[in-house]
């Protein structure tokens, strides 16, 4: 990671508040800030004592000797001597507590189709998956790709490889072969999961074509299990692809959940980082589930009654904490739609809270904004009397976003919890409780109990309120990653090297006087494009694998929808020439390499960058220019005035 940026300077002015309805407060988990803040304090006092309280609500083969040891900095171990199942947690204590009959999982296909699976009913699915895996040699620490549309069959996947303790790397359907390929040759993954293909705005995303050619180049993958969803033609290599049908069919319903250890890899997943390559972030069993069960039910204030909807696909952290575990952990009824908002029409997320009559809501700032932009009479023209609290994750939620969610969606009435965490945590760090948490339309507020945080300058002195700084957390917590997958150097580089002892987020931010937070974006070479992350040199590493690109340097611009757009500055080899044609060719090279997610928005030839005497792009420079700005970033460093010049000219 590069070392933080220039100290970050804010300039957010909100002053409205909201205290959380009476009647809300009155019947909440935690009712009042001094009920939060006695939590905060005893957990920042007692943190083993707190923990250990909050973990007794596991179901535990063996209970464990040691809370936490942190003797191994930065390397935690949570629950030492612990041992349990993950999808027994999720599945089987539910239905041994006689809730077998309550619905697990509402799912909602894009062309309409529906489908429900009780607890009683998904304990069969996870048993049988499980026992295809085995029969597919697959064994705990073994790691298997899952590359599926979003369905019940990527939880039941999820938990069918938590129950024999294998090690799921799940992948986004928006990714490419070529990034497919990369994840299964970082994670030597033996077994991939994936479809015939998924349904996105009434076409098929050919998922299993994807994986014919990212599967040439992953050897270490011996078998590819296709779960027909869309009834689309695919190529089926014997041998090697089998159908999740007739696995299934072929598969006993009998599978005791084996106890592991609290440590047990759970998951890697794959997120961008500041150089080219994905780190592979690496989750364990108990600490993770702790932290995604007890935090779905504090900042949700989750109840027996409610139908949940987190509407992250489960290829993100999002999906695999507030779709698939922590939901799950707590019993509760989750829906799943498999397709786009828009589809058929703007309405269709309202529908289906009507239809379902979601109670609580979750989604991410890039969509409220896109529903904003669609207009109020798709919401208006549904019931959404159902729902009772609404939450926001990943990235900064504007207020007039927020304002709009709260008041078109929430009807004034639902809190709004914007949740502030990252793919390393695991699980949610900063957030309202709605019960106690008086809110302010875009800032996080506080951080949950247990969660120390602070903000600092760049040697780690606490900055006085209401000054830009980087966020830290300066205590271990239970879901925090335990290490980048085959690469620890990079793990202790990125997060543990910049604060002494504390974890970097790579997140600039302010604390104001009340000691709430607001999160000011991150301060890395990472982008938020629609709530994804993507590293500006991943991109910039594709454009230059093109055989007419010399040079590449890509950038963020702010965009009132998407958050952030990808601006790419692009030098080409001697003797080619710079066309619009080429411009195209190179969007959908970039869109090929990684995914269309990360496909460029604007192309900038151009004959040289801007780079310090040292031969380091810089990176502010272009952000101005993309952004049309005049740069107020000190130019003392820059090798050769002109280049910055000739880009504004070229801009205009
Ligand atoms: O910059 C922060 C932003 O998203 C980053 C984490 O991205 P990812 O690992 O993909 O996880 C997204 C879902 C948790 C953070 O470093 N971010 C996430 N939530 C918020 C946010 N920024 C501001 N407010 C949030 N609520």
């Amino acid at each position: 990671m590069a070392s933080p940026g220039p100290n970050i300077s804010s300039s957010l002015k909100e002053t409205r508040t909201f205290a959380p309805p009476a009647e809300f407060s009155a019947n909440a988990h935690v009712r009042s800030e001094a009920e939060a803040q006695r939590l905060r304090d005893w957990a920042e006092r007692d943190p083993d004592g707190y923990w250990s309280t909050q973990a007794e609500s596991l179901q535990w083969a063996k209970r464990w000797d040691v809370v936490c040891d942190w003797t191994g900095a930065p390397h935690a171990k949570w629950f030492v001597g612990g041992r349990l199942n993950v999808s027994a947690n999720c599945v089987d204590r539910h239905v041994e507590a006689g809730n077998g009959d309550k619905v697990a999982i509402l799912f909602e296909g894009e062309p309409g189709d529906a489908r429900s699976l009780t607890y009683a009913q998904l304990l069969v699915e996870v048993c049988k998956f499980a026992n295809v895996l085995k029969s597919l040699g697959v064994v705990a620490g073994d790691r298997v790709t899952i590359y599926l549309p979003l369905t019940p069959e990527a939880a039941i996947a999820m938990l069918a490889c938590a129950r024999i303790g294998a090690v799921h790397s799940v992948i986004f359907g928006g990714f490419s072969a070529e990034a497919v390929a990369d994840r299964n040759n970082d994670a030597k993954s033996k077994v991939i999961v994936t479809a015939d293909g998924g349904w996105r705005r009434g076409k098929v995303v050919p998922l299993k074509a994807n994986v014919d050619v990212a599967l040439a180049k992953s050897p270490t993958v011996e078998t590819c299990v296709v779960y027909n969803r869309c009834d689309s033609p695919v190529t089926m290599t014997p041998g090697r692809d089998v159908w999740w049908h007739e696995a299934m069919a072929a598969a006993s319903a009998d599978c005791p959940a084996e106890p592991f250890d609290s440590e047990q890899p759970l998951f890697v997943l794959y997120t961008s980082g500041s150089t080219g390559k994905p780190k592979g972030v690496l989750h364990t069993s108990a600490g993770f589930l702790l932290g995604v069960s007890l935090t779905h039910k504090l900042v949700f204030d989750i109840k027996d009654s409610d139908v949940y909807w987190c509407t992250a696909d489960v290829g993100w952290v999002t999906g695999h904490s507030y779709t698939v575990y922590g939901p799950l952990a707590n019993g509760c009824t989750v829906v799943m739609y498999e397709g786009a908002p828009n589809q058929p029409h703007e309405d269709r997320f309202w529908r289906i809270i009507e239809k379902y009559k979601v109670s609580v809501f979750y989604t991410a700032p890039t969509a409220i904004r896109a529903f904003m932009k669609w207009g109020d009479q798709w919401p208006k023209g549904c019931d959404l009397s159902s729902l009772r609290v609404l939450g926001s994750v990943g990235e900064p939620i504007n207020p007039e976003a927020w304002m709009w969610y709260h008041e078109v969606i929430g009807g004034g009435r639902c809190p709004v919890v914007d949740t502030w965490w990252q793919t390393e945590t695991g699980a949610i760090m900063i957030a309202p409780l709605p019960g106690a948490t008086v809110t302010k339309p875009g800032s996080a507020t506080k951080p949950l109990p247990g969660v120390i945080v602070d903000v600092v300058d760049r040697q780690g002195n606490p900055v006085p309120a209401g000054e830009g700084g980087f966020l830290i957390i300066k205590r271990p917590w239970p879901s925090m990653m335990r290490t980048i997958y085959g690469d620890d150097a990079r793990f202790r580089e990125a997060y543990w090297s910049h604060i002494p002892g504390a974890y970097f987020t790579a997140d600039g931010s302010r604390k104001d006087a009340d000691g709430d937070i607001w999160i000011m974006g991150r301060v890395d070479d990472v982008l938020n494009v629609s709530g994804h992350r993507l590293s500006t040199m991943e991109v910039e590493s594709a454009l230059v694998g093109h055989t007419q690109v010399a040079e590449a340097a890509v950038v963020g611009k702010p965009d009132d929808l998407k958050g952030e757009s990808i601006v790419c500055f692009v030098t080409l080899k001697q003797g080619v020439t710079a066309t619009d044609e080429l411009k195209v060719l190179l969007k959908a090279h970039v869109a090929e390499e990684i995914g269309a997610l990360a496909r460029p928005d604007e192309i900038k030839f151009t004959d040289s960058l801007p780079k310090t005497r040292s031969g380091k792009i810089m990176r502010r420079l272009l952000r101005d220019v993309a952004a049309g700005k005049v740069s107020t970033s000190d130019t003392s460093t820059l090798e050769d005035y002109s280049v910055l010049a000739k880009l504004r000219e070229e801009d205009e």
